[in-house]
């Protein structure tokens, strides 16, 4: 494994009990005051997706929005938001996805992609897979190919791995991908 990522992972601050009682909240916002490792964070998305064709770096709101810009300057990509509902000014489509407690809405602006376009999917993290399913879903129901997606951590025992099915999930801080024969 490659030896930064022992840096990034030890500059994530894991809160017990929030934002409830038995949750562990990975929180990322001590990885961004660390320079080194959020450069190496940075650095690490950047070595595996340049030269691989990638014309867009999809970012989700709020956290993926921290992530998904420098990677997409530094590999020639750009960024396009997928929002929360009724942020994007412009017209949209929608996917509706399930949470833990009730259903969320994602969205995109129309003539932001083009089918045929070459899309990596970035957020910080991946619990049950909800999130990431509601990306691809709306990308792909404009004919973008999404390459993979990226995440810095997992939660494994949520799963979300098995919701994403054929669809590679990269996550930085355990240096996993489910299916690097596709990439
Ligand atoms: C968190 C996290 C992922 C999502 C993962 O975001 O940043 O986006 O949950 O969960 P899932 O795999 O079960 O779908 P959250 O919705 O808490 O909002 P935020 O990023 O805007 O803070
Ligand atoms: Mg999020």
């Amino acid at each position: 494994q490659d030896p930064r990522i022992a840096g990034i992972s030890s500059a994530i601050r894991v809160i017990p009990d929030f934002p409830k009682p038995g949750i562990m909240f990975q929180d990322i916002t001590t990885l961004l005051l660390d320079t080194k490792a959020f450069r190496d964070t940075i650095d690490l998305f950047v070595e595996r997706y340049k030269d691989k064709n990638i014309s867009v770096v999809a970012g989700i709101e709020a956290r993926g929005f921290i992530f998904g810009p420098p990677i997409a300057l530094a590999i020639g990509a750009k960024f396009v938001p997928m929002r929360k509902p009724k942020k994007l000014p412009g017209e949209v489509i929608s996917e509706e996805y399930s949470l833990e407690y009730g259903k969320d809405v994602m969205e995109m602006h129309v003539g932001a992609v083009q089918a045929g376009e070459r899309a990596l999917i970035v957020d910080d993290l991946v619990a049950t897979g909800g999130t990431l399913s509601a990306a691809i879903r709306l990308l792909e129901r404009v004919g973008v190919h999404v390459v993979e997606c990226a995440c810095v951590i997992e939660l494994p025992e949520l799963k979300g791995r098995e919701r994403l099915g054929e669809k590679p999930l990269f996550v930085l801080s355990l240096g996993l991908c489910s299916k690097l024969e596709n990439f």
